[in-house]
This record gives C-alpha cells, structure tokens and sequence, in this order.
C-alpha cells in the first residue's frame, strides 16, 4: 500500500533536482532542497523561481498558487535537514561511489519508514541500495529533461524493493501529474535502454551519410515525428551526461551500439556540453 507523502526531500538541484523539486512544491508538498552549498541551492531556487513566474506571465498558474508553491521550499546545506522527510529523491552527481555514501548516510538521518529514492538514468538501483542495511525501501524514479516538462516518470523496482515504496513512488509520481511507468532494474530502464543506442545512431549517421547538423535534425522531426531532433536533444541533456549514460550502459551491455560515439567523446573533452556551456552542436 502506498504511503502519505507530507514532506519531500530533494538532494542535488542541478538541472534535473530543481525541476523535481519545482513539481513538487506545484502539487502542494512541502520540499526540503539540498545542495553542498548556499550558493549553489539559492541559484536552483532562482531558476524556479524564473519558471514559476514564466507560468504566471503565460496564464498557466495564478500569482498566489505561485507564491504559495515557492513558499513550499525551504533550502538546507544539511542533510539533517531531512530527517522529517517521508520520501527522499536523489540527484546529484551520476557516480556510484557518492551514490551509496549518500544512501548509506540517508538511512541514519531518516526515518525507518522514510522511502528512499535515485533519480539515476543507468547506474543501477540495486547497487545503490546496497549501501543500506534496509534496501526495500529503495526504489528509482527515473524524471526526465526537462523534468517539469516532460510527462513520464520510470519507476524502478530493484532486486529488493518492497512493495510498499514501489507503490509510494508510483503514487507519489502521479500526484505529480506525470505518467508514471512500471519496470525493473536493468541496465537503462526502458527509455534510455533504447533511446541512448538510437542517439548514438544518430551522431553516426552525421559522419557517415555526410548529412549536417541542422539537416539531420530537421530530417528526425520532419520525417519520424520527434519534438525537437537528436543533436538538440543531445545539446538539451548534456554532452557529458549523454556520453557518461553511454559508457554506463556500455560497460554494462557490451553492446556496441551502447559506446559513445568518438566525435561525442571528443566534443565532451573540448568542454562542448551543449545548452549550459553555450556550445554544443549549437551555439546558445
Ligand atoms: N523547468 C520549467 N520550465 C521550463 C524548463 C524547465 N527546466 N525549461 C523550459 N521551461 C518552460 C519555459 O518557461 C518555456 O517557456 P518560455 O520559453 O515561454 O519561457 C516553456 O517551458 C516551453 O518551452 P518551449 O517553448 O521550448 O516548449 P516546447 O513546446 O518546444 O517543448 C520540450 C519543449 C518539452 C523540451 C520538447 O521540445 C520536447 O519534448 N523535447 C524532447 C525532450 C526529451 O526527449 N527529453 C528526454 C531527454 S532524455 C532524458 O532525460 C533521459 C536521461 O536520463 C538523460
């Protein structure tokens, strides 16, 4: 049965934390939001505080439904800060290692029946909850970018989840307003298990059918229905993100198809990661 989630904690507010976040103070629940430091936390809450109010200029939420949501967050630089929390979604930084050390810390500060949460894209759940003495209360929630945005949510059952924080998460996604989905914990879930090879088809197509950018791009959304084509799309996730969740599944897989594609390795070593370094495939 799924449990009451009252207050949230969100650790990390990159990208893909602060969206988190900004959904859940939207649907009413209080957010506890977690950074290394002030500075990096109040710059997060700038950003939503910027989407909030794009909102409100484009008629989507109310000026007081705003006001209250950003009321809704309070920002820490201490995971003590958490202990209240009834769920607890992790954000930060794809690595195994600061991973577990985080799981194996949440699991002091919250409460027993606290459920815990990876947002990772393909690292796996069941790795992460091994650093815990409880990992049935373990599960993934897999957002996607831009998570305010973007509708689906995957719901990660690892080798030892409950039901119980399956079915928290499953709701709690809902309450949200997304379109949660069900599976397992293998490498990439299901979107990034087939999204992640067809990227890395598409970058090689650019070499190899001596197609440009912006042609390969107009040719996947003119002619396969994409909302926005690879390279954006690359440029939107992140260089470094793409090619890391790459040579995760790769290592995991073996699939050549999984490898990154050197001209992506490349442009990732260069410092070309796409939107947030003003050059990707695009300059922003
Ligand atoms: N948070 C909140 N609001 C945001 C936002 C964010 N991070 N980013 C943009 N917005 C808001 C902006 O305010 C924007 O409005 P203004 O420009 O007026 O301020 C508004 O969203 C709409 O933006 P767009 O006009 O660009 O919207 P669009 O209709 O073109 O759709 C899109 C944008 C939803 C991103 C669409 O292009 C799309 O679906 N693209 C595909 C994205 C995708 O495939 N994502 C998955 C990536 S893979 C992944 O995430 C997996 C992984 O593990 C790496």
């Amino acid at each position: 049965m799924a449990k009451e989630i009252r207050k949230v904690g969100v650790v990390g507010l990159g990208a893909m934390g602060a969206g988190i976040a900004q959904l859940c103070v939207e649907a009413g629940v209080d957010t506890v939001g977690r950074e290394v430091s002030m500075d990096l936390a109040e710059q997060a809450s700038g950003r939503m505080g910027h989407f909030l109010t794009r909102k409100v200029e484009k008629g989507q939420l109310q000026q007081d439904a705003r006001d209250a949501a950003f009321a809704r967050l309070s920002l820490t630089t201490d995971l003590a800060d958490l202990a209240g929390c009834d769920l607890v979604i992790e954000a930060i930084v794809e690595e195994l290692a600061p991973k577990q050390e985080l799981f194996a810390e949440l699991e002091r500060t919250c409460a027993a029946d606290a459920v815990l949460a990876t947002n990772t894209s393909a690292l796996s759940v069941t790795e992460i909850a091994a650093a815990t003495s409880v990992p049935a209360r373990v599960v993934g929630m897999h957002f996607f970018n831009p998570a305010p945005l973007m509708p689906l949510v995957e719901i990660i059952r690892a080798e030892l989840s409950s039901d119980e924080a399956f079915d928290t998460a499953f709701a709690f996604a809902e309450k949200l307003g997304k379109h949660p989905i069900r599976c397992h914990d293998t490498p990439g879930f299901v979107v990034n298990r087939v999204l992640i090879p067809l990227l890395n088809d598409c970058i090689r197509v650019l070499d190899e059918a001596r197609v440009s950018v912006e042609d390969l791009d107009a040719g996947m959304k003119y002619g396969a229905g994409w909302p926005m084509g690879p390279c954006e799309l690359v440029d939107l996730v992140g260089i470094d993100v793409h090619v890391h969740a790459s040579e995760a599944l790769y290592e995991k897989t073996r699939e050549p198809r999984m490898a990154a594609p050197p001209r992506l390795v490349a442009m990732r070593n260069a410092g070309l990661l796409g939107r947030k370094s003003g050059r990707g495939f695009y300059s922003y």
